[in-house]
């Protein structure tokens, strides 16, 4: 498909059309949905002379994002080299691909190089960038590093928000620290923050896959208020492991509620529910 949207784009080349920033844009959109990190280098590189189109922003933040992804982060330097010449300032979005980059290649000192550019361009760093980097680090199973992102900002006085929390939480529960994911849970909920769906869903599966079946039951509970069912094989394993420790009162309160609010499964729970009995 990117390989026709090229040859389009020639085509319109030869005809006379007018080609623009923004059609070579979307052609870049198109590589990177299509996770052809390869073209979009090559496009990025050939085009804008080829065809006399002048880059803005979003051409740069797109081809960054095709470097970081495929592991060349480092070439990004001079990028940012070629658009000051262009006189095209990056923003936040620039820094935080680049900075997600470095994670991923695990290259710690360009992350505090990157934090220093970000300094001299004048670009504060915020909540999406720490977000931007927690986020790297949780995927990257390293949440105990992350965490200690998350006081960094505290101590300099940046709020978290609840996609903060939402990485951390998410970090810890696959990494298997569920007594960090709880209390995490606990302090994102007192500063009045609130846990998305996901959030809530994620904790329920891990609560129970960990054997925390009280805990589990009383988030699920929480998120049934808010109408938020988990999928159907967390609500089963929940019901099932309620019986295990004679907590079959709790897994029928439970049953009645998930029909009440989601009609969806009902002849599926009304077998468990009997299964029960
Ligand atoms: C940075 O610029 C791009 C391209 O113009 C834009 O889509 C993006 O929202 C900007 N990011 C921020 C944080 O303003």
């Amino acid at each position: 498909m990117l390989n026709r949207a090229v040859t389009v784009f020639d085509e319109f080349y030869n005809e006379g059309f007018c080609r623009s920033t923004k059609s070579l844009n979307a052609l870049l959109v198109a590589g990177l949905i299509a996770k052809d990190h390869v073209e979009v280098k090559r496009i990025f590189m050939e085009f804008p002379q080829r065809y006399k189109i002048d880059p803005d922003l979003e051409t740069y933040n797109n081809a960054i994002k095709a470097f970081c992804e495929s592991g060349s982060s480092n070439s990004v330097y001079s990028i940012l080299v070629d658009m000051k010449k262009g006189g095209v300032k990056p923003n936040a979005t620039t820094f935080g691909t680049l900075l997600a980059g470095f994670y991923v290649e695990e290259k710690y000192e360009d992350v505090g190089k990157v934090l220093n550019l970000m300094k001299e361009y004048g670009i504060p760093v915020g909540v999406n960038t720490y977000n931007i980097r927690i986020q790297t680090l949780c995927i990257l199973k390293k949440s105990n590093e992350a965490k200690t992102l998350l006081h960094g900002m505290l101590s300099k006085g940046i709020n978290p928000n609840s996609v903060t929390y939402n990485h951390l939480i998410h970090g810890f529960c696959k990494e298997g620290n569920l007594e960090e994911a709880k209390s995490l849970f606990n302090s994102m909920v007192n500063r009045g923050l609130e846990p998305d769906s996901n959030c809530f869903f994620n904790m329920v599966h891990f609560l129970c896959q960990g054997g925390d079946f009280e805990a589990a039951l009383k988030i699920c509970k929480d998120s049934m208020e808010k109408k938020w069912v988990p999928k159907f094989s967390t609500m089963k394993s929940l019901v099932n492991r309620l019986v295990t420790i004679s907590k079959v009162e709790e897994a029928k309160e439970l049953i009645k509620n998930v029909k009440k609010k989601f009609s969806k499964n009902a002849d599926l729970w009304d077998e468990i529910e009997k299964g029960l009995l």
